[in-house]
């Protein structure tokens, strides 16, 4: 990593709490909770991490949280992360982390909340990291399993800042969560999505005109359509893009093909974030890294990335 990039105060806003988990930790775990695992060890895991698509990602994603159980492990995952970011000078999170992953495997709502909210205070007092959470809903699942998840949340509604939409995007559009969205709105909560990741542009219209969203995910497919592009840009609507993550899933086929910097010198506000870094190789630090290294992004250019994570923030 490069000393300069590695100084530079940033935050990250697109980051997935259970794509955190390392296959050294998530042995670790396997092990104190006696579960048995599909992989010899954790280089025949990291060897299984190669990827045509997000679903072949997420099957893995999934296959990996099963380890997560107790809220100990809930709080040295988050914790672990959040040493990273002490690393890399990341000086504010804002972590999504997703409750029906471990609900549906019985696993209550608050052994979750609990574990990961008592690792963010302590980051804030220990390492002096700000954060704030974002509940994310799972869009394979159906509407009224979201509603469920919200409902479950309430009596937590202080430790979230806002409501988020992941997992498989193509057939599953924002529009299949748009009263969920708006009851969350009437709760208080601001709304962000993942969209134009692999779905089309539409999906980017969609998660701005029908949820509301503060700020896209992903949102790389926008540059296909030109009026959405001025709309981006007009509104300064934040982009948390994820750079690795976008070669490892092959929405790009090469980091050199990635669109980040010609959006950025476009006007568009776009962010620099990992995504989910134990499975993708690298932390945001490792995304700057990687840019500097393929894209020829300039200091400035950093500087204007970094800058424009602390101004997208939401806590
Ligand atoms: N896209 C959608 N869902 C996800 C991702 C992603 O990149 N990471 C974890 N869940
Ligand atoms: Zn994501």
């Amino acid at each position: 990593m490069y000393e300069w990039l590695n100084a530079l105060p940033k935050a990250e806003l697109h980051l997935h709490l259970e794509g955190s988990l390392e296959p050294e930790l998530l042995f670790a775990l396997a092990e104190r909770n006696k579960i048995a695992l599909p992989w010899t060890d954790v280089e025949a895991l990291r060897s299984a991490y190669a990827f045509n698509n997000l679903q072949e990602f997420l099957d893995l994603y999934y296959q990996g949280a099963n380890v997560l159980r107790t809220e100990q492990d809930f709080y040295d995952l988050t914790w672990a992360y959040l040493l990273r970011c002490k690393a890399q000078n990341v000086i504010h999170t804002e972590p999504f982390f997703d409750p029906q992953t471990h609900t549906d495997r019985g696993i209550p709502f608050e052994v979750v909340v609990n574990g990961i909210q008592q690792a963010l205070t302590d980051g804030q007092e220990k390492l002096g990291i700000s954060y704030g959470l974002i509940l994310s809903f799972l869009r394979h699942l159906s509407e009224e399993q979201a509603f469920v998840t919200l409902d479950q949340a309430r009596p937590f509604r202080d430790a979230f800042i806002a409501v988020g939409l992941d997992s498989s995007e193509m057939g599953h559009p924002p529009s299949k969560f748009q009263r969920v969205f708006d009851k969350a709105r009437s709760e208080g909560y601001l709304t962000v999505a993942h969209a134009g990741e692999e779905g089309p542009p539409e999906y980017i219209w969609q998660a701005l005109d029908l949820l509301k969203i503060e700020r896209i995910d992903h949102g790389v497919r926008a540059i296909e359509d030109e009026r959405l592009m001025q709309r981006i840009i007009d509104e300064q609507i934040p982009l948390t893009v994820c750079p690795l993550s976008n070669t490892k899933l092959c929405v790009f086929d090469d980091m050199r093909q990635h669109n980040i910097l010609e959006m950025l010198e476009r006007g568009v506000k776009v962010t620099v974030n990992s995504d989910d870094p134990a499975y993708f190789g690298g932390y945001v630090g490792e995304n700057f890294a990687a840019l500097y290294d393929s894209l020829g992004m300039t200091e400035s250019q950093a500087r204007k990335l970094a800058q424009n994570s602390l101004d997208a923030r939401l806590a």
